[in-house]
């Protein structure tokens, strides 16, 4: 690890090196394209451009998490601060930690807030936004970490008392056993008294929910074609962005809404850095994410199997979006 000082305030710790990336995506290609059906995992959405589209996403008229879950924060975000008592918010998968900003003036006033640990898998994105918010929040320690959530909690900064955030539903892109997987390593590395604030999208109506997710402008559609453009850069392959069609939907039995690519002709697709040759035939679907809606239930008792008590569940007025404030036992 190599921890680089930057400007004012912020230090940014770097565990995945653009060459730990290189070496990853290369193993999560040649698994995920040998596998039936085909998959790719949800982390290679977040190139540069992959972080730019899903900030465009979080704009759009039908993408309703992001500002209702905003509202919930802005409703609640004293009350988290007051209970949680921390010094230090965490933030997993922390983007332009946009959202954030309610949080943190909420912990500012408060006059307890020392430290904010952004942690993403992206480290422009990251950067940008440790600096930002180093000159928005004097006298904020500002302390970044670009790694991996499903890899590297052990390494994330020990000091003070802990609100570890994980907004944006973002649990919910988790196959049901990785999220298993994820919430007992974030609970082994929560201390007492350290606290977990989870950000979910609820089960609700199906058309809203598939509209959220095919977009008019077809921002979704970018940003899920966007995985194929990636690999052709890094790896050299060569998928036609025009033979590949984005298909979202609701699966009721899992209750969550499936995001695949699906190959519109017979085709076959070299991935050179990985001498790969793949074969798609006409109509197959290639998985590229999930994103899980859940219910209280449900929540309560994920968070429960890893020894994390739920203290608040706050939602907005329509039950659209939940936030869940959890302490260890
Ligand atoms: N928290 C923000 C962004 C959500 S998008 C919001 O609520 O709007 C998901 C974010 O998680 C992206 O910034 C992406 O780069 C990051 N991410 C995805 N997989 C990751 C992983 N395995 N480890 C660390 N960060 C990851
Ligand atoms: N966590 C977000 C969600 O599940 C991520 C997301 C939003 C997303 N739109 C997307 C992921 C489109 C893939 C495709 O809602």
């Amino acid at each position: 690890m190599s921890t680089q000082p930057s400007t004012g305030h912020v230090t940014v710790d770097v565990l995945l090196t653009p060459d730990d990336l290189a070496t990853m995506l290369r193993t999560d290609v040649r698994t995920g394209l040998a596998k039936s059906p085909k998959s790719l995992p949800p982390k290679w959405f977040y190139d540069d451009r992959g972080c730019a589209l899903f900030d465009a996403i979080t704009r759009l008229p039908e993408y309703y998490p992001t500002e209702t879950e905003r509202g919930i924060l802005l409703r609640n975000a004293e009350a988290i601060a007051e209970q949680s008592q921390a010094d230090t918010v965490v933030e997993l998968g922390s983007g332009t930690s946009d959202k954030t900003r309610t949080l943190l003036d909420a912990f500012a006033q408060s006059g307890r807030l020392r430290r904010f640990v952004p942690f993403d898998v992206n480290e422009a994105t990251v950067r940008a936004a440790a600096e930002r918010l180093a000159q928005d929040y004097p006298g904020l320690s500002v302390h970044a970490v670009i790694g991996d959530f499903e890899h590297h909690l052990r390494a994330l900064p020990t000091e003070g008392r802990r609100l570890v955030a994980f907004l944006g539903s973002t649990l919910g892109n988790f196959a049901p056993e990785e999220r298993k997987d994820f919430l007992s390593q974030l609970a082994g590395i929560l201390r007492p008294g350290d606290s977990l604030l989870l950000g979910t999208d609820l089960v609700k109506d199906v058309g809203r929910l598939e509209a959220a997710y095919n977009d008019a402008a077809g921002i979704t559609a970018e940003f899920n074609l966007n995985v194929l453009r990636m690999l052709n850069r890094e790896l050299g392959a060569d998928f036609n962005l025009d033979a590949f069609v984005h298909h979202a939907f609701f699966d009721p039995v899992n209750e969550w809404i499936e995001m695949q690519l699906v190959s519109a002709t017979e085709q076959r697709v070299q991935v050179s850095a990985v001498d790969l040759i793949v074969d798609f035939s006409n109509g197959e679907q290639m998985r590229t994410e999930i994103s899980a809606k859940f219910r209280r239930e449900r929540v309560e008792a994920e968070l429960a199997e890893v020894g994390l008590h739920l203290t608040e569940w706050m939602t907005d007025p329509a039950e659209d979006f939940a936030l869940s404030l959890a302490f260890v036992d």
